[in-house]
């Protein structure tokens, strides 16, 4: 005999939330989280950040009467794996979070995926926001809700989607940002001008030495607009059936070289080495025009994300084969074939698949002709 016994989960949900962009947020935080009422407040973040800016964060919300905490772990990319959300899951109990607690993600990207990750599975789920103090979080991670933690064998394996329930993006965290993190956060602003806004693209090409000198409306400028562009694509797409895979433009590239290199190199600066070589392969297929091809080229370098020895060191000639099989295990593969993001214009991208592994290998010899 057999039953059939239907368990109905139809949702009605409404995951929407706000993400502020200004400065000196400090007193919209506090307020936000008296509202918010949670039990209690955890700051995640990294012992970097954590002296910069963590403990002071405790000390504001402690004086401001908000039940907190903090734990924090090693920074680093080779820190984001589930070893790290064990620990810092088993420190959460000891500090006596409940499911009633809030997490804060203090931190870049690495903090905003760990912390994301842990405030998903910690108890079945807490909520969390985000306070991103990267110009690369700032106008990505923290937005859209993905969250996780890498395997050895590729980024970001082990994760979900998990929208925070708000992101406050404080421009002030940006005077002291080193200028390395800085151009980072700029790969992925670029990205964003390649994939959907060619007005964004021509202003951080007009106004690049204004970025650098940290003026604060260039700086709105470019972080409102990218947010802009994240967060319409999330809409429609939350769960990467497709449209969202347009954000992933360099990914495919950039995340093979992060891992080649061991994580020494950037994700920013991945991202930036593969959109040079993603937009070469849509130039030599004739989807991207050579002038178009320069005007990428010659931001990315200008915006200081050009190719220094670092890269050489991490990745050969030698192991040319081992990139495009990392690259075959991206997430956007589909039965092995890997679906690259590529520009037919500045402002416009397509999806492609079965490109000819020797076509991948040779736009990254042009791209990096010293190997
Ligand atoms: N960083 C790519 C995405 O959020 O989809």
């Amino acid at each position: 005999m057999v039953r059939n016994i239907r368990v109905k989960l139809k949702y009605k949900l409404d995951n929407s939330y706000d993400i502020v962009i200004g400065e000196n947020l400090d007193k919209v935080i506090f307020n936000d989280l008296k509202r918010f009422a949670h039990s209690k407040y955890v700051i995640v973040t990294d012992d970097v950040t954590r002296k910069l800016l963590g403990n002071k964060l405790l000390a504001a919300l402690k004086k401001n009467k908000i039940s907190s905490d903090l734990v924090s772990f090693t920074a680093g990319e080779k820190n984001k794996n589930i070893a790290t959300v064990t620990k810092i899951c088993r420190e959460l109990l000891r500090k006596g979070t409940d499911r009633k607690s809030c997490v804060i993600a203090l931190g870049g990207g690495v903090v905003g995926d760990i912390a994301g990750f842990v405030a998903s599975v910690f108890m079945r789920g807490v909520e969390f926001v985000q306070i991103p103090t990267t110009l690369l979080a700032m106008v990505d991670s923290s937005i859209g809700g993905k969250v996780g933690v890498d395997l050895d064998s590729g980024k970001n394996i082990l994760g979900m989607f998990a929208q925070p329930k708000k992101v406050y993006v404080d421009i002030n965290f940006l005077k002291t940002l080193p200028t390395s993190e800085l151009e980072n956060g700029l790969a992925e602003i670029i990205k964003h001008g390649i994939i959907a806004d060619k007005r964004l693209f021509e202003y951080i090409e007009k106004n690049l030495d204004k970025i650098f000198m940290r003026k604060k409306d260039a700086l709105m400028r470019i972080i409102v607009d990218s947010v802009k562009i994240k967060k319409t694509i999330v809409e429609k797409d939350e769960k990467e059936s497709l449209l969202r895979m347009k954000l992933n433009f360099g990914h495919t590239t950039g995340h093979a070289i992060e891992a080649l290199s061991n994580y020494k190199i950037k994700h920013g600066k991945g991202v930036a080495l593969g959109m040079l070589i993603e937009s070469r392969i849509a130039n030599k297929l004739g989807m991207l025009n050579s002038f178009e091809l320069l005007r990428i080229n010659l931001l990315v370098r200008r915006a200081g994300l050009d190719i220094h020895d670092d890269v050489f060191k991490a990745v050969n000639k030698k192991n040319l084969n081992k990139l495009v099989l990392l690259m075959h295990h991206d997430k956007k593969a589909f039965k092995g074939d890997i679906r690259f993001i590529l520009p037919l214009a500045i402002g416009k991208v397509t999806i492609k698949s079965s490109l000819k592994d020797n076509l991948i290998k040779e736009s990254v010899l042009d791209v990096l002709p010293a190997w």
